[in-house]
């Protein structure tokens, strides 16, 4: 859609049918898009979406953007974007500029993406050019976007920058240059990685000032009151979504092949995981411990508020860790009416405890404070209400 506003006519490729149709249709599949905007894009025949490979032919400008998931290893699974990169090669023209947005590990642009376009591309593409330019959309962010988050940008070679950069500056306020593919690869995943880690310290120290009755919030804002040299992060059940659990591997995965050991960021990701048991022992210890079956329920399960994407949520590890403490657990999030094959529960379902896991717009806590249900509170919003703890 950037791209459109730009005066850009696109073509939206995707092997997912139904996704196809229903964008063809005029409904938005992206939050942050509006049905509006969508349809006026694609009346103005400025917009398509297809399965059909063979229209790539007609495009200037190609940008890759597949998922880059972990696999059961919890390993880079690039798979999507070979197979992406192996349907566009044959369609690519001469002359056209292929971008890969995808997350990667550095390389992934010059060892990869490139020697499968050039082994499969129409004999008479001569020139291909080259660029990484990883996406840095925040789902739901209503200040930070496309357009006006500076997008880097890095070419094999001259001639493909100079390309990309006027691409990027057409559609974004700034392009930022970067010498090489890697350096813009490498960037993203340290981008991540940033958070990743932060989180991570703000969640071990969480538990260090609990376990000496100290509020962690107190002392985060105390600490950000210092205008240099620190940025707060705030504690929560775990990290989720599909970026910040997941690039940092990419990460540590590259470190691997490369003989290193990416011990701090091993370390951090660590942390991170055993913040859905530490959380479900805190709202535990809130019940009367002659309850012998407590009833749980954990409100927000999207990954964060404001969404209804449940990928990686730490929700998910949070119930099994209720469960394998012998909790009968529930859950309830006015953005998600199905997860992981369950259905939420109305919001008077008789309880022992709640565990504010995000601060989900639409949940109105007060209720079960009005009925004196104790309160876990992940969030910190609920700070100074009687029966609630916060983490
Ligand atoms: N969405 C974000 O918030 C965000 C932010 C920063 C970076 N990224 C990165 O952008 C990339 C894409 O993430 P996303 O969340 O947009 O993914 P997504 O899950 O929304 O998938 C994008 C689309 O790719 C399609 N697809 C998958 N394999 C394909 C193939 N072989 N050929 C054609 N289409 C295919 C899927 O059907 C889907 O519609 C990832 O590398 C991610 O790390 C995403």
């Amino acid at each position: 859609m950037a791209a459109v506003d730009a005066g850009w006519t696109v073509i939206g490729v995707d092997n997912f049918e139904a996704k196809v149709a229903q964008i063809n249709s005029g409904s938005s599949p992206v939050e942050d898009i509006a049905d509006a905007q969508l349809q006026a894009a694609i009346a103005k025949g400025a917009y398509k979406a297809t399965t059909d490979f063979s229209k790539i032919t007609h495009a200037s400008v190609i940008t890759i953007c597949v998922p880059t998931p972990l696999d059961d290893n919890r390993e880079p699974d690039i798979s999507l974007l070979r197979s992406a990169v192996i349907s566009i090669a044959p369609f690519v023209s001469n002359e056209a500029l292929v971008i890969s947005e995808s997350t990667s590990y550095p390389g992934t642009m010059r060892e990869v993406i490139i020697p499968i376009v050039e082994s499969h591309k129409p004999r008479d593409s001569v020139t291909i050019y080259f660029a990484s330019a990883p996406e840095r959309i925040d789902p739901g962010n209503k200040l930070w976007n496309q357009k006006n988050t500076p997008r880097l940008v890095g070419g094999i070679n001259h001639e493909s920058q100079v390309k990309a950069i006027a691409f990027y500056e057409s559609i974004c306020d700034a392009a930022i240059s970067v010498s090489t593919p890697e350096v813009a690869e490498a960037a993203k995943l340290l981008e991540n990685t940033f958070r990743l880690v932060n989180i991570a310290l703000v969640n071990e120290f969480t538990q260090l000032c609990s376990a000496s009755g100290i509020n962690v919030h107190e002392v985060i804002e105390a600490a950000a009151s210092k205008p240099y040299g620190f940025m707060p992060f705030r504690p929560g059940v775990g990290v989720g979504g599909h970026c910040i659990p997941v690039d940092p591997l990419y990460l540590t995965w590259w470190a691997r092949q490369n003989g290193r050991t990416a011990a701090f960021v091993e370390s951090a990701d660590s942390i991170n995981h055993e913040m859905p048991k530490y959380v479900a022992q805190r709202a535990l210890a809130i019940v009367d411990a002659k309850v012998s079956n407590p009833k749980v329920l954990i409100l927000g399960v999207a990954y964060k508020p404001g969404i209804s994407d449940v990928r990686e949520t730490p929700a998910s590890e949070l119930r099994n860790q209720l469960k394998a403490q012998g909790a009968d657990v529930a859950w309830h999030d006015p953005l998600v009416s199905e997860w992981e094959g369950s259905k939420p529960v109305a919001l008077d379902w008789e309880c022992d405890v709640v565990i504010l896991a995000i601060n989900q717009p639409g949940i109105h806590v007060e209720k079960f404070i009005a009925k004196g249900i104790q309160i876990l509170d992940c969030t910190n919003s609920m700070k100074g209400h009687a029966g609630v703890t916060s983490l």
